[in-house]
């Protein structure tokens, strides 16, 4: 399904005759990652919708936003195995003279906010017109993306959304990557350093919320190839980005944690 007055009427239907909708939101190139989300929405009500969109609005570089993965026959196939009822791919969300924006002024503060200006505007902003047209009773969201579950929390709860927010575990490769879309662009070189970025988080959460910050630095400070973006303990949890070649990597790993 590709238009949005086509999922709104859907999704009014099924609200009308009783049925429980779930949403999950991606941009797309579907990993096991967004398969366990889309799982789970499976069981927390009656149909699933997943949406796929590359939102412009919230990415920093238009090299960023142009070279993101896009995969859409493998996308339909991942999504309807773990249990989706609707792909929502819509061509774009954005009026030409669209004007309005949700910018949410607490949570998106520091971390990534701070090195992506915008960029939970554009998050924000975005989350809510796939509300506005899916009108989902629940909508599931990945921990790996915390500081993004944190801001639309927030939004949900500020602007009265009927939705509730679920979140979800992070899903990692088996060497303890998190799973992402991006990591398709990394080279097998660059993407043995991911690794490597990995288990430097791990173990410096081990070391406890006082001391997870300066051991990750310690860590990756000789490292060539990986460059620390910022590491913080924020609610018990490490969280930190880091670049390596052309993608720019999240993680974060709950403190003291084995
Ligand atoms: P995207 O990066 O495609 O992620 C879609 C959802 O999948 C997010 O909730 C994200 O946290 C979750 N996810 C991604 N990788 C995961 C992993 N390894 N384990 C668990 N969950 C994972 O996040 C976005 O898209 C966009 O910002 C979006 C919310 C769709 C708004 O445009």
């Amino acid at each position: 399904m590709t238009k949005p007055a086509e999922m709104q009427k859907a999704s009014l239907r099924w609200r009308r005759i009783g049925k429980r909708v779930v949403l999950v939101p991606t941009m797309g190139a579907l990993h096991a990652g967004h398969a366990a989300l889309i799982r789970r929405a499976r069981e927390l009500g009656d149909r699933v919708v997943v949406s796929s969109y590359v939102n412009p609005t919230q990415f920093n570089q238009d090299r960023d936003f142009r070279e993101y993965p896009k995969r859409p026959s493998q996308d339909a196939k991942l999504a309807k195995r773990a249990g989706a009822d609707v792909l929502f791919r819509p061509a774009q969300l954005y009026a030409p003279n669209a004007s309005t924006w949700v910018e949410e002024k607490d949570q998106s503060q520091g971390r990534c906010g701070k090195y992506r200006p915008n960029h939970f505007r554009g998050v924000a902003t975005v989350v809510t017109k796939l509300f506005g047209i899916v009108q989902p009773a629940v909508a599931v969201f990945g921990e790996k993306d915390l500081q993004q579950c944190e801001v639309v929390e927030r939004l949900a709860r500020d602007l009265f959304l009927p939705v509730r927010i679920v979140r979800h575990p992070i899903l990692r490769e088996q060497d303890g990557l998190a799973m992402s879309s991006r990591n398709l662009l990394l080279n097998p070189r660059q993407r043995e350093i991911a690794g490597f970025w990995a288990l430097s988080v791990r173990a410096a959460a081990r070391k406890g919320s006082a001391g997870a910050k300066a051991h990750l630095q310690k860590l990756l400070h000789r490292v060539r190839g990986v460059k620390l973006e910022y590491a913080e303990v924020v609610g018990g949890h490490l969280c930190a980005a880091a670049r390596v070649g052309p993608v720019r990597l999240i993680d974060n790993r709950k403190c003291g944690s084995k």
